[in-house]
């Protein structure tokens, strides 16, 4: 049984965060979860209603901008352990409202650093910040190569800058202050409880509704999905064995073009809805690009392969069947966020394009 740890999960009720939450409370009677989330948009508490009520979990509704109160929480709680990650996460947001992201991508990130060094500055030993970060952060591939943790940084979004610029400053507090830290950068995770503006999610449910499929530009854009919970099993394992002060990148080793994954959706979903095949391909409909759309995205992963045996299990056939099934299965999940302010940004996103 490991042994008995405060852990402090931020972002928690978002997609990634919520499957991370789940599976420490499930995997680790013995810590205690503290899942923090202010509820944006994006966060969502019926992704945890299975674990609502277990002793070794309680969520904190705070803004990570909030510094007042969170000084506040840190002076209640002492943390083993930091998992961050609570940030604005949809590129598309953070062309039309760069400054949330500055805010809580960067400044949030900030605020929790001071707070965990303020806590821990007289007993680093066996304390861990753990940084939630994504690939975006080194910019855009062309035909070949793959990124490693030591690709320069060139991100080309205001998402992948503010993350980028919380990588650094995570960086800076472990030279600086020796926090203990550790950094992970993932490739694109897919799975039950996406926001339905991502790519996947945002496809299967218009095809459930037949509505169109807005695939940006030319659909030749190319993406390396990942399952959400092998994402959340990689941060279970760096979260424990990963080295202090080291990054780790991890990815699906499956790339595919937008339009490409579309019409496997389109496949998959004409199956399961009893339409004819082909059907759902008629939805597609080529709409404006993203500015600055960046081209190509794939992780070479072997660091964490080869030093803490970490591999995808799911392949990306079970994984979109299992994600679709879910989707199918939850409309209510669904029907609660698609009422309301998503269906104003939904609006305002796709009407110019
Ligand atoms: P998400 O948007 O689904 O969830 C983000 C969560 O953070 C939400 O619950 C939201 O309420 C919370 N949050 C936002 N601002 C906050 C604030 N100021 N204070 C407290 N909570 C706040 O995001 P996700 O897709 O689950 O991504 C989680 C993390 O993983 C992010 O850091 C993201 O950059 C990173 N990441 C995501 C992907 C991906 O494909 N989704 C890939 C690599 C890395
Ligand atoms: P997204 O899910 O927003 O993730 P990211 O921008 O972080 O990679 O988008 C995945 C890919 O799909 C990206 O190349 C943009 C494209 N895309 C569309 O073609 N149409 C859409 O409606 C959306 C949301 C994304």
């Amino acid at each position: 049984m490991n042994a008995s740890k405060n852990i402090l999960i931020t972002g928690g009720a978002g997609f990634i965060g919520s499957h991370v939450v789940r599976l420490f409370v499930n995997k680790y009677p013995n810590y205690h979860i503290y899942n923090l989330d202010t509820l944006t948009y994006a966060g969502n508490l019926e992704n945890l209603s299975d674990i609502e009520g277990r002793s070794n979990y309680t969520f904190v509704k705070l803004n990570i901008c909030d510094t007042f109160s969170l000084s506040k929480f840190f002076d209640l709680v002492e943390f083993d352990g930091i998992i961050h990650l609570a940030a604005e996460s949809h590129v598309d947001r953070s062309i039309s409202n760069p400054g949330a992201f500055i805010e809580t991508n960067i400044l949030g990130t900030v605020n929790l650093l001071n707070l965990a060094r303020n806590q821990w500055k007289d007993k680093l030993e066996g304390k861990r910040f753990y940084h939630i970060s994504t690939d975006e952060v080194y910019g855009s591939l062309g035909d070949t190569g793959y990124f490693t943790e030591s690709t320069a940084y060139d991100p080309r979004s205001p998402y992948s800058s503010s993350k980028a610029s919380s990588d650094h400053l995570v960086r800076a507090y472990h030279h600086t202050y020796k926090m203990p830290v550790v950094i992970t950068n993932c490739s694109n995770n897919y799975g039950p409880n996406q926001f339905p503006e991502k790519l996947i999610p945002l496809v299967i449910n218009n095809i459930k509704t037949k509505k169109a499929l807005p695939v940006y530009g030319k659909g030749l854009n190319i993406r390396d999905w990942l399952y959400v919970e092998d994402h959340a099993a990689a941060i279970d394992l760096v979260f424990h064995n990963g080295k202090n002060g080291d990054t780790y990148n991890i990815g699906g080793s499956n790339e595919w073009k937008n339009i490409e994954l579309v019409k496997k959706l389109c496949q998959i979903m004409d199956t399961k809805l009893g339409r004819e095949a082909g059907e759902s391909e008629k939805l597609i409909t080529y709409v404006t690009d993203r500015a600055g759309h960046d081209m190509r995205y794939a992780i070479d992963s072997s660091k964490i392969q080869n030093e803490l045996g970490w591999k995808p299990s799911v392949n990306f056939e079970q994984g979109l069947e299992k994600t679709v099934d879910w989707y199918l299965a939850n409309q209510a999940w669904m029907d609660n966020i698609l009422s309301g302010e998503y269906e104003k940004y939904y609006e305002a996103q796709y009407k110019e394009r």
